[in-house]
Order: structure tokens, then sequence, then C-alpha cells
């Protein structure tokens, strides 16, 4: 009974501490987030909406930008509509996460670089700078967000299809679900008419 009760301790604590050092990078996203849509209601603009494939490729620019280890100026690995960012093996990082390239030419990809990600300093560095004016903007809906080491990431993308970050696969699924209904609609239609 000790023992169990021993184990149980050290379970709670081993799940404590585990909370303890997950929080970090998971902290400075969420404050992010939290701030980045208090920005958007101060300019009576809409929250950003959750675009799993923009965050997957913050995610993937992200570990790409780790690898450099320090901090360098990360304008350097922005993109505007129309342009690729400056980094190593984009085309394949957007394939990775199943977007198609023509999904993502109006998408914005936002990196800054902060010791320790400290969330004051991340947030005047998205708002007081030339990436201001994405963030001022109702055209970009939906956003990704992600961080490795010193590096975060924001991809902004809008709801258009040019710029919705969707992938072709997925696409393509619910155009013929879509046609597969309409032909069962049909068909139940003349069935029930005949
Ligand atoms: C916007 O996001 C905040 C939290 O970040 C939430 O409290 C609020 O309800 C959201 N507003 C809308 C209109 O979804
Ligand atoms: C791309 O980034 C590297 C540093 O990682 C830099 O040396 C190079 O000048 C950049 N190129 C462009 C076109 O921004
Ligand atoms: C990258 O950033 C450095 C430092 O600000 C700058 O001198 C350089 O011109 C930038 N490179 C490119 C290609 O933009
Ligand atoms: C962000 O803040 C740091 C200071 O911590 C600064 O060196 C850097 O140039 C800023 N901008 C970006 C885009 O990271
Ligand atoms: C946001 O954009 C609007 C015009 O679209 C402009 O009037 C306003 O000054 C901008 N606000 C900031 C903080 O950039
Ligand atoms: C939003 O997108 C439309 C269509 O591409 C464009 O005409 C308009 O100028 C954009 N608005 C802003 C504020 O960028
Ligand atoms: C796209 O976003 C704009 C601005 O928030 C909104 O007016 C429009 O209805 C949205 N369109 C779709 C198809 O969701």
């Amino acid at each position: 009974m000790a023992i169990l009760k021993l184990s149980l301790v050290l379970l709670v604590l081993h799940v404590v501490q585990l909370q303890g050092n997950a929080m970090s990078d998971c902290d400075a996203q969420t404050y992010l987030w939290d701030d980045l849509n208090g920005y958007r209601r101060s300019l009576h603009l809409n929250n950003f909406t959750d675009n799993s494939n923009a965050a997957c490729l913050a995610n993937k620019i992200a570990g790409q930008l780790k690898k450099k280890g320090t901090c360098e100026n990360a304008f350097n690995h922005s993109s505007t509509p129309g342009t690729k960012p400056n980094v190593t093996d984009f085309d394949k990082l957007l394939h990775k996460c199943d977007i198609k390239d023509k999904h993502a030419v109006d998408g914005i990809i936002l990196p800054v670089c902060v010791p320790r990600l400290d969330p004051i300093v991340v947030f005047s560095n998205y708002t007081k700078s030339q990436y201001a004016k994405y963030l001022n903007n109702s055209n970009y809906t939906g956003a990704g967000i992600a961080s490795e080491n010193n590096w975060m990431v924001v991809v902004l993308g809008t709801n258009t299809t040019s710029g919705n970050f969707s992938g072709a696969a997925s696409l393509i699924a619910n155009i013929s679900m879509g046609n597969y209904m309409l032909a069962l609609f049909l068909g139940l239609l003349l069935v029930s008419v005949s």
C-alpha cells in the first residue's frame, strides 16, 4: 500500500514536471495567439481562425530556422504575397504539409527571432514592424503559429483558394464526395418520383 502511494506521488510529480517543461514553448504560442487576436479586436477586425495546414507549415519552417542556431535577421526569411520565403527546401515543406502551391501564393510568412521568446518582445516585434500591416488587414483571416527555440513563425492565410493553404488531395476528395452525394440525392429523387 505504501509503495502504491509512493509511486502515485512520484507519478503526480512527474506529470507536473512534464507540464512545467512543456509549457514554455506552448506558452509562447498561446500568449501570441491571444495577443494577436486582442490586437485584431482593437483594430475592429475578426479573430484569426486556426488554420491547421498553416500551423503545420509554420512548424516546419521554425524547424528549419532553428538549425541556424543563433538569432539572425528574421525579416530575411519572411515572405510577402506572391513571393517565397528564403527558407531551405520551402517547396518540400509545403508538400510535407499537403499544401498545394497555388493555395499558398497569397499567404504570408512572418518569422521573428527573440531570445527565449519573451512574449512582450515577440508581440512588439509583430505589431511595431513592417509585419503590422499584415495583421491590420481583413483579407488575412486564418493563421498558424509555431515556435522552436528562439524562433517564432506566424503564417497568415486568406479565406480564398489562393491563400487558404488547402491541399489538393482533400479538395478533390471534397468535390468527389459532393458529386457522389448529388448523384445519390438525384437517384433517390428519381426513385421516389417513379
Ligand atoms: C476571439 O478570441 C478570444 C480569445 O482569444 C475570445 O475570447 C473571443 O470570444 C473571440 N471572439 C470571437 C468573436 O470569436
Ligand atoms: C537568405 O538567407 C541567408 C541566411 O540564411 C542570407 O545569407 C541570404 O542573403 C538570404 N537571401 C535572400 C535572397 O534573402
Ligand atoms: C539580411 O539581413 C541583413 C542584416 O540586416 C542585411 O544586411 C541583409 O541585407 C539581408 N539580406 C537580404 C538578402 O535581405
Ligand atoms: C525582434 O526583436 C529582437 C530583439 O530581441 C531584434 O533583434 C529583432 O531584430 C526583432 N525583429 C525580428 C523580425 O525578429
Ligand atoms: C489599420 O488599417 C486602417 C486602414 O485599413 C488604418 O486606417 C489604420 O490606421 C491602421 N491601423 C494601424 C494601427 O496600423
Ligand atoms: C483584399 O483583397 C482584395 C482582393 O484581392 C483586394 O482588392 C484588396 O485591396 C485587399 N484589401 C487589403 C486591405 O489589402
Ligand atoms: C472571407 O473573409 C472576409 C473578411 O473577413 C469576409 O467578409 C468574407 O465573407 C469571407 N468569405 C468567406 C467565403 O468566408
